[in-house]
């Protein structure tokens, strides 16, 4: 198979030797070489997380399961919430609270800029609401949220807040410890530059004295966190098949991350942000995401409508280049580079030289 240098905002490249452990012998899950694994991966996830003093829950599965175990653990049906929404895994939030039977509110930012702490915190003084669900990065707009200042809102009014890390957690800087949102999670296929498969979700104490007083029963079996919680403490105890190979994968690729150290890794992304929006400016593009909420993470700019595809098609087949198209409606109008994961800032700088050359013969946007 051919190898393909991946820009688009997940899953991300792998490493040699993350890759060597999805094709190790099946070990037993059962065993106690993996269970000794799972205690480690469960330390190195706190590390990611910064979460050094709350609960860590790493399972099988993928970010959109973050989401609803999330809703699903702390939202029973009637219940008021409200998510700010920065793009489309915003709006999928609000949905998954609405199927879930919550009376579910929504603000929308998707015009490119990031949610308002000054709204946010006036919304809480009028609404009495149950949890504020927020997406630190929104993976199709690149819009980052000032996430510390909304969580703070949260905080004083004591509503349960939730933050959707899919798209920033190990790439861009994120401490739950000090943040102290409810419930963060993100997928290993991102930033953290694992195969995708896993879940990992950081709660506060309140989360599990809530779940644990509930009146009326999670309304899941799987993403019950109650029911990881003994898994979590103790990998002999079964609740589900877990994804080996994947879990040892993540484990290594976060061990890489530790190796690293998140500060640098941070630095590092910040230079791969800065330097993608250097270039994309440089063409002349338009930035879906507002100069104050600009991620590091990934870029989205608008292209000539129609031409995403073919720039897309082209930078594949003649570069090994492979870079993503909008969500949704912005499809064919929208393009998007993923800058995260195991990247060096020079890799990255000789393929933007190939998109801005493909991009400006095929469908410079300049909106
Ligand atoms: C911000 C964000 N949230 C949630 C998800 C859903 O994750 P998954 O596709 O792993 O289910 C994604 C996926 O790209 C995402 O970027």
């Amino acid at each position: 198979m051919k190898e393909d240098l991946l820009l688009i905002p997940g899953p991300t490249n792998l490493s040699s030797r993350v890759r060597r452990l999805m094709a190790s012998p099946q070990p037993p899950h059962s065993g106690h070489a993996f269970q000794a694994a799972f205690k480690d991966l469960i330390s190195l996830s706190r590390y990611v997380f910064r979460n050094e003093k709350s609960h860590q829950f790493v399972f099988t599965g993928t970010g959109t399961i973050g989401m609803e175990s999330s809703v699903v653990s702390l939202v029973s049906r009637g219940d008021k919430t409200l998510t700010l929404s920065t793009g489309y895994f915003g709006h999928r939030m609000h949905h998954i609270n609405q199927i879930h039977g919550a009376k579910a509110d929504i603000v929308d930012y998707t015009n490119g800029s990031h949610a308002d702490p000054d709204d946010l915190r006036k919304r809480l003084r009028t609404t009495r609401y149950k949890a504020v669900f927020m997406t630190h990065v929104d993976t199709s707009t690149s819009v980052c949220n000032p996430v510390r200042e909304l969580l703070e809102e949260c905080s004083n009014a004591g509503v349960f807040s939730i933050v959707d890390g899919v798209c920033s957690i190990g790439g861009v800087p994120f401490d739950f410890d000090r943040f102290a949102p409810d419930i963060a999670f993100t997928a290993s296929q991102k930033a953290i530059a694992a195969p995708p498969g896993a879940v990992l979700i950081a709660t506060s104490q309140k989360v599990l004295d809530y779940m644990t007083s509930r009146k009326s029963p999670i309304e899941s079996y799987y993403m019950s966190l109650l029911n990881w919680k003994p898994v979590m403490d103790n990998a002999r105890t079964y609740l589900a098949t877990p994804a080996t190979q994947v879990l040892l994968a993540l484990r290594e690729a976060l061990l890489a991350v530790k190796e690293e150290t998140l500060e640098k890794r941070w630095t590092r992304h910040r230079q791969l942000g800065e330097l993608t929006r250097s270039k994309v400016a440089s063409w002349g593009s338009k930035f879906v995401a507002n100069d104050d909420c600009r991620a590091d993470t990934l870029t989205s700019f608008w292209v000539d409508q129609g031409s995403a595809e073919g720039i897309q098609k082209k930078l594949e087949e003649d570069h090994g280049i492979i870079i993503a198209r909008g969500l949704a409606e912005a499809r064919d109008s929208m393009l998007r580079i993923g800058h995260f994961g195991i990247l060096s800032p020079r890799r990255l700088s000789g393929a933007l030289q190939s998109i801005g050359e493909v991009v400006g013969r095929l469908g410079l946007g300049r909106k």
